[in-house]
């Protein structure tokens, strides 16, 4: 059962001084809109919002994210920035290697990244990240982190996703972690990244993410829209825009509605 007093009394005492408000819900149409909502009400402060279910889950590129009242992990954070040093790029990548680092500490090792912030095992999507802002990005402006991690989903109940999945039940022999203590190793983790990434940039975690790359080296398509360019995958720049080895030379994609696929 998720708990808001649970989650609470073992978040580190960095997070709570950060953290205004705590939603714990049952359901929900998506927390990212929820946590929106809450951040008109209180501009600046940030609200974390977890359910046990959504009923309008949104996933990167307009994609619906599916999420089943099963045990899986639907939780947002907001972030307010007012200054940026380092500017704002590849904040989604370092997400994904901040969620993967966390899963590790419970001993899920055989997680791999996929750009621009897919976590997977073997090929199939374990979670997510979906960042939206709120405001203008040349001023103050908040972010509104979402992330899904598929922790126990039966195949009938995940039969509608078009696409390969696991969960956190299926890649181990033991049972997963209770969420409420998955979600607070994420949210801690997430506000150490999220509190230095203005002075830090995507440079300080580019290594991490390039080290899980996925398909460093591999032959990809590159889907967006209707277009799709074949390359070979050479990782992510500074920026994380990935690099795509082409027959027009080498091209920087930047992170939008692209997907990416195995070609042979
Ligand atoms: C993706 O397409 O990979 C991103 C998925 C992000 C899903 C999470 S679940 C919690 C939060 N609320 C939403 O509506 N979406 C994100």
């Amino acid at each position: 059962m998720l708990s808001n007093k649970n989650i609470r009394e073992k978040l580190s005492k960095n997070s709570l001084a950060s953290i205004s408000r705590i939603l714990v819900l049952e359901e929900v149409d998506s927390t990212s809109s929820e946590v929106s909502r809450k951040l008109k009400e209180e501009p600046g402060s940030v609200v974390l919002c977890v359910a046990d279910k959504q009923t309008a889950g949104r996933g990167r590129a307009g994609r619906l994210w599916h999420s089943p009242l099963s045990g899986n992990i639907y939780l947002s954070l907001s972030w307010t920035y007012t200054e940026l040093e380092k500017g704002f790029n590849g904040l989604s990548l370092a997400i994904g290697v901040a969620i993967k680092k966390t899963l590790e500490t419970f001993g899920y090792l055989d997680l791999k990244l996929k750009w621009p912030n897919d976590v997977i095992v073997r090929g199939s999507k374990l979670g997510g990240v979906l960042v939206e802002i709120i405001g203008d990005i040349n001023s103050s402006f908040s972010v509104i982190i979402g992330v899904g991690i598929n922790v126990n989903m039966s195949r009938e109940e995940g039969s509608v996703i078009d696409r390969s999945w696991v969960d956190l039940a299926s890649i181990s022999e033991d049972s997963p972690p209770s969420r409420n203590d998955l979600i607070v190793a994420i949210v801690d983790e997430l506000i150490d990244l999220l509190s230095s990434f203005s002075k830090r940039g995507f440079a300080f975690w580019r290594d991490s993410w390039l080290e899980n790359d996925a398909y460093l080296g591999e032959n990809v398509q590159v889907i967006s829209g209707e277009n799709k360019i074949l390359g070979v995958s050479r990782g992510v720049d500074v920026d994380g825009a990935l690099v795509l080895e082409s027959s027009d030379g080498l091209l920087h994609i930047n992170v939008g509605d692209v997907s990416l696929r195995e070609h042979p």
